[in-house]
């Protein structure tokens, strides 16, 4: 439901190349496959000219362009690091003169979690590469009032000029050199007052939304000249918030006899009619809007019409997304900004706006004649299966600011909602049969927050963690999942992790509070189904999670309380002697073990995480990340910190420092190059430049395995996982952009190339024991366990009613036949009661 508003940390590490650059190996990525969206949409635009062409914004996933069988191909994949903000897409604009200029808004904060200006990015051809002009001030992609727009526009007239309404108080602004150059307009002297939250100090509440949308009347000119009429819609509220000038933006002035009690959202000019159509809503959006209108303005007669469909109780709702037919002038839709319950609803006209017709109306209450069919087959976990917090199984969507018509084929509309895109062919149903088919036709777009990613070495290849819509057990990369984890149902998993000698036992961690229940979830099946531990406390939730080697000890570092240890479900105890801020993880061989590390202290635990001891020391380093211990050996062990990254083979007595590696943020060993060797590493990490690496020889010499065109967008947001059975491949969880997996194509570049930039002499950082080996006498003992250790455990035989299904010292089922639920009586005893 709500965009997850990550907040990436800031890269500030040098950017300092060494003189021998570690060599490149081709990978292929692609996506796996959520099966479209999984966040906003707020913007959907069609080329007025160009039949076939558009383009869909997200507020965190970058920019898509639709293709000829509904699917959509991402725009800005190329983002990295430096570049992160780009997938935060506040506006776009596609040229009515040359279809093939594409300009995007991007920039995802206007406040401190975003350090960057934003940029116009400029592509001449329809997408396929961009040039940034930088803008003197912030954009905020993923900021309140995001659905409101275009705030950027393009003169129809005269194509080199551009308009764009700026965020934060800082006015309306005009290119007129193509989107190149960019200056204030300083005639327009209105740019927005209203703050959603003026208390809120983070400065993300509490900025200026500004000017929100600005419409060109193309009819008021003639081509080669500059427009003369031009409106712009400003988040203000209680004064006007329509303006309108009628010289080419040389002076403006309120556009008389508006409605001023609401935010305009959209201003969409029907050309043929000459009208103006204006939707508002009492908020800013996108989650708001409990009241609110629609208006036409009739340019030739200056009159103000309010078109609102519905009056009194029926209207609970504000207006986002409006719609004209540019082929049927007169046919008009508009959306709910969010009718929460039951239903999202949608209003189609075909006289102006006199007389509207609903998407569902009540029958008789509660049931609903439903004036469409539904397909959610390309992302069937949108269906009655969807995981979100808001009661029911909404169909039509929330959060309903994008509403397009195809200007060449009045059948084929789209609009955007907060976990999708939309959409149909068969529109003019509508007018006929009032029965139209609503399809989810979000192919391509995978905009997800990935929280956490496991690849077990045995059952599915990936489990997800993902934020908004809670997670999947990937049973396949390719195609869509069913559902997303249920009961419990969480809108976001924080993290998931699995047992390593039983590696269908699965946990995972919500982020919400007790009304959606208490926040661990125990798989045995690898997370197909699920029971609730109800060893954990109410209003204890996020942070991460591991899972001990039997899969009978969560170890929880908390988002709040603290860490906390639970064995066999009993109640979660604190564990004083780990910091709040540790990075966890278990061992993957022995159940008593776990590890811990904070500032510059790696901690050790050989009796179930009950306590922890300082082991050994991380160098220089004051924030370690990630964890993760060789499947294979106990007590080998990866730590990547804030200075770089760190080896231990003696379960953190002593470290060795990996050689050119400044700062290293997510890590994870995969399949050994070899049946003998030792497990690849892969990093996200600053080797002479931050990227995604692996090390076929644990960590000596490092290969990049992402290219110009994969970016991953912030490094620090990253999250990874490698395969245990497919050597090479890596799955990379974005924060935006879903998962990526990688597959390496050929074999690594020769190591000579290598050598010098990483040489083999290892550093040791360890106070309390000097010098260490290298890490490659290890190699033999890896993996192997990694194919035998996954004999089921006990998901077998499910448990009949009234039977036990949990409790201390239980290696019995723990799934209850149908009807019934493993419930929690006491610590030593769970039983199957009826559902
Ligand atoms: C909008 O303006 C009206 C009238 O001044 C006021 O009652 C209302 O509270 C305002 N809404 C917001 C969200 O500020
Ligand atoms: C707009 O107003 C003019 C002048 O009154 C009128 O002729 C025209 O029909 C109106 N247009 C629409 C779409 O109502
Ligand atoms: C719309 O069409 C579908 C499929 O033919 C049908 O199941 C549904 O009942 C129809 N809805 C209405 C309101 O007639
Ligand atoms: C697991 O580690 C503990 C603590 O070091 C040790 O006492 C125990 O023998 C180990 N268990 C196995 C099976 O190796």
């Amino acid at each position: 439901m709500a965009k997850f508003q990550f907040l990436a940390a800031i890269i500030s590490a040098a950017f300092t190349p060494l003189v021998d650059a570690v060599s490149s190996q081709t990978y292929t990525w692609k996506n796996v496959k959520i099966g479209g969206g999984g966040g906003f949409v707020p913007g959907i635009v069609f080329n007025p000219t160009q039949k076939g062409l558009a383009f869909a914004r997200t507020d965190i996933g970058g920019a898509y362009k639709l293709n000829a069988d509904d699917t959509w191909t991402p725009l800005l994949d190329f983002a990295d690091d430096s570049r992160w903000n780009y997938w935060g897409v506040d506006a776009l604009a596609t040229d009515p003169v040359q279809p093939n200029r594409l300009y995007l808004a991007t920039g995802m904060y206007t406040n401190s979690w975003d350090p960057s200006n934003g940029q116009i990015l400029v592509s001449t051809d329809t997408g396929a590469t961009f040039t940034p002009s930088k803008l003197p001030f912030k954009v905020g992609g993923n900021m309140p009032g995001r659905g409101m727009g275009e705030r950027l526009a393009i003169d129809p007239n005269s194509n080199g000029i551009l308009y764009f309404g700026a965020r934060s108080g800082n006015g309306l602004w005009k290119s007129t050199d193509f989107g190149v150059t960019w200056a204030k307009v300083s005639s327009f002297t209105s740019p927005g007052t209203y703050r959603p939250d003026p208390t809120d100090t983070s400065g993300y509440n509490n900025d200026i939304i500004g000017i929100s949308w600005v419409t060109f009347d193309k009819t008021s000119g003639s081509s080669g000249s500059p427009t003369p009429r031009i409106f712009v819609g400003v988040a203000s509220n209680g004064t006007n918030n329509v303006f309108v000038s009628n010289n080419a933006g040389n002076t403006w002035s309120a556009v008389p006899g508006q409605n001023t009690q609401f935010f305009p959202h959209k201003g969409v000019l029907s050309p043929a009619e000459k009208v103006l159509y204006v939707s508002y809503s009492d908020g800013a959006g996108p989650y708001d809007g409990t009241a609110g209108a629609v208006y036409k303005y009739n340019i030739t007669s200056g009159v103000w019409t309010n078109v609102t469909p519905v009056s009194g109780s029926d209207l609970y709702f504000g207006f986002g997304g409006v719609a004209v037919d540019l082929q049927k002038p007169g046919t008009v839709m508009v959306a709910a900004l969010n009718s929460w319950w039951p239903d999202g609803q949608i209003f189609r006209s075909t006289d102006s706006g006199t007389t509207w017709s609903p998407l569902w109306s009540w029958q008789s209450y509660p049931t609903m004649n439903k004036f469409y069919t539904y397909s959610d087959s390309l992302a069937p976990w949108l269906g009655p299966n969807y995981v979100d917090t808001t009661p029911g199984d909404k169909q039509i969507g929330w959060m309903m600011e994008a509403l397009v018509i195809d200007p060449f084929d009045s059948n084929h509309w789209l609009y955007g909602t907060g976990a999708t895109l939309y959409g149909g062919h068969d529109l003019l149903k509508w007018d006929t049969t009032h029965n139209v088919t609503i399809s989810s036709l979000a192919d391509g777009i995978e905009e997800t927050s990935i929280q956490g990613l496991i690849s077990p070495p045995t059952g599915p290849p990936l489990i997800s963690a993902v934020g908004d819509i809670g997670g999947f057990s990937h049973t396949s990369l390719t195609v869509a999942p069913k559902t997303g984890f249920i009961n419990p149902t969480w809108a976001t998993t924080a993290d998931v992790d699995f047992a390593g000698n039983k590696p269908t036992n699965i946990v995972r961690i919500g982020t919400g509070d007790s009304s959606t229940g208490k926040q661990v979830a125990l798989s045995t099946d690898s997370g197909a189904t699920w029971n609730q531990d109800y060893g954990a406390a109410d209003n204890v939730q996020g942070g991460k999670v591991a899972f001990s080697a039997d899969g009978d000890t969560v170890l929880w570092r908390t988002n709040g309380n603290g860490v906390q240890v639970s064995q066999y479900t009993n109640a979660f105890v604190t564990v004083p002697s780990l910091p709040s801020t540790a990075a966890i993880a278990s061992d993957k061989r022995n159940n008593s073990i776990f590890y811990g590390a904070a500032g510059s202290s790696f901690y050790l635990s050989t009796d179930g995480g009950k306590t922890f001891v300082v082991k050994g020391s991380l160098g220089a380093s004051t924030a370690p990340v990630k964890i993760v211990v060789n499947p294979g050996v106990t007590g080998d062990v990866w730590v990547s910190t804030d200075v770089g990254l760190f080896h231990s083979t003696n379960s953190g007595t002593s470290f060795t420092a990996i050689s050119g590696i400044t700062q290293a943020w997510a890590i994870a060993l995969g399949a050994p190059a070899t049946s003998t060797g030792y497990p690849a590493v892969f990093a996200v990490a600053n080797i002479g430049g931050i990227g995604y690496f692996r090390s076929d020889d644990g960590g000596v010499n490092w290969v990049k395995i992402n290219d110009a065109a994969h970016g991953f967008g912030s490094a620090s947001a990253s999250v990874l996982t490698a395969d245990p059975r497919i050597y090479g491949r890596v799955y990379i969880g974005t924060n935006g952009r879903g998962i990526f997996y990688g597959d390496a194509v050929g074999s690594a570049p020769p190591s000579t190339t290598m050598t010098t930039a990483t040489p083999t002499t290892t550093t040791t950082t360890t106070s309390n024991s000097p010098t260490t080996t290298t890490t490659k006498t290890t190699t033999t003992t890896t993996k192997t366990t990694t194919t035998t250790s996954g004999a089921p455990t006990s998901t077998g035989a499910q448990v009949p009613a009234y039977g036990q299904c949990g409790g201390t010292g239980w290696t019995g089922g723990t799934h209850c036949v149908s009807g019934y639920t493993c419930t929690y009586s006491n610590p030593y005893y769970s039983q199957c009661v009826p559902s």
